[in-house]
């Protein structure tokens, strides 16, 4: 049966484009996220991520997070989703993120967090 694998090019709703590096035997993965969108007023810049994926035994549909340092602001986020095979040997990223920005006291702190989601489909030909 095909396994959904985490390594390639991917889009989500929002237009944002990522690369997921070949994952290791620890379920360690690099790559580089260039966001559609941001909460700031700076120029867009490619960021990098660093996660990992749940990959005991390999599993068809394995769970994963990673980290984007945002190169542009002083923010990160994190993603935690899973990575699932659909009938038709189509793979999709659902996932949920938080997003921490910085700010200027612990007053501010009930501010400082945004939450949501975003599906990734993997753009085609980037198949690695
Ligand atoms: C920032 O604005 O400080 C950095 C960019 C944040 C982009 C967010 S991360 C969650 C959501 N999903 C995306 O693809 N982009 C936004």
């Amino acid at each position: 049966d095909k396994k959904c694998v985490l390594s390639g090019s991917w889009r989500n709703e929002l237009g944002s484009n990522m690369t997921i590096s070949a994952v290791n035997a620890e379920g360690g993965f690099t790559g580089s996220y260039f966001t559609a969108v941001t909460a700031t007023n700076k120029r867009i810049l490619v960021s990098p991520l660093k996660g990992s994926q749940n990959s005991k035994s390999q599993r068809k549909q394995p769970t994963f997070g990673f980290t984007v340092s945002w190169t542009f602001s002083n923010s990160v986020t994190v993603f935690v989703g899973q990575c699932f095979m659909d009938d038709n040997g189509e793979e999709s990223l659902k996932t949920m993120w938080l997003l921490r920005q910085e700010v200027g006291s612990p007053f501010a702190d009930w501010k400082a967090t945004r939450v949501g989601t975003n599906v990734f489909t993997r753009i085609k030909g980037q198949n690695m």
